[in-house]
């Protein structure tokens, strides 16, 4: 079973944001599968990872709203930035030990990608493809 499952019906129809899409949940579906280990170097290594692909993304769409003077390019960065300043502390945490990859931390990562997919990538998806950009 994974954290996150993934389909086409999830893809927004921009094809370097559904790439990167589908690396944050194989990511966070391998964070997933390794809950519980005694590999602690493994779980701070995908956190580093997931985080560096967020940043990653998050560039990516940020630019090409402002590239396209998407009208809804604030209170998108606005959710980015949320997240990702959680999820680097998150990690910064982890490093120290001061906390740990559970259950209840995974499911909220997983919340979020849907609920922002849903509600901000996807509005984007339609505004691109709309100015013919795929
Ligand atoms: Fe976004
Ligand atoms: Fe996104």
């Amino acid at each position: 079973m994974n954290l996150i499952e993934w389909s086409d019906k999830e893809n927004i129809n921009i094809a370097e944001v559904d790439e990167q899409h589908e690396k944050f949940v194989s990511v966070a579906n391998k964070l997933y599968k390794n809950l519980g280990s005694e590999k602690r170097w493994k779980t701070e290594m995908l956190l580093k990872e997931l985080t560096e692909l967020t940043k990653l993304h998050f560039l990516t769409e940020e630019k090409l709203m402002k590239e396209n003077n998407y009208e809804g390019f604030f209170s998108h960065k606005l959710e980015h930035d949320r997240f990702l300043n959680k999820l680097v502390s998150f990690t910064n945490n982890f490093e120290q030990g001061e906390e740990e990859v559970t259950m209840k931390f995974l499911q909220s990562v997983k919340n979020w990608l849907i609920n922002h997919l849903e509600l901000n990538d996807r509005k984007i998806g339609v505004y691109l493809n709309g100015k013919g950009i795929k």
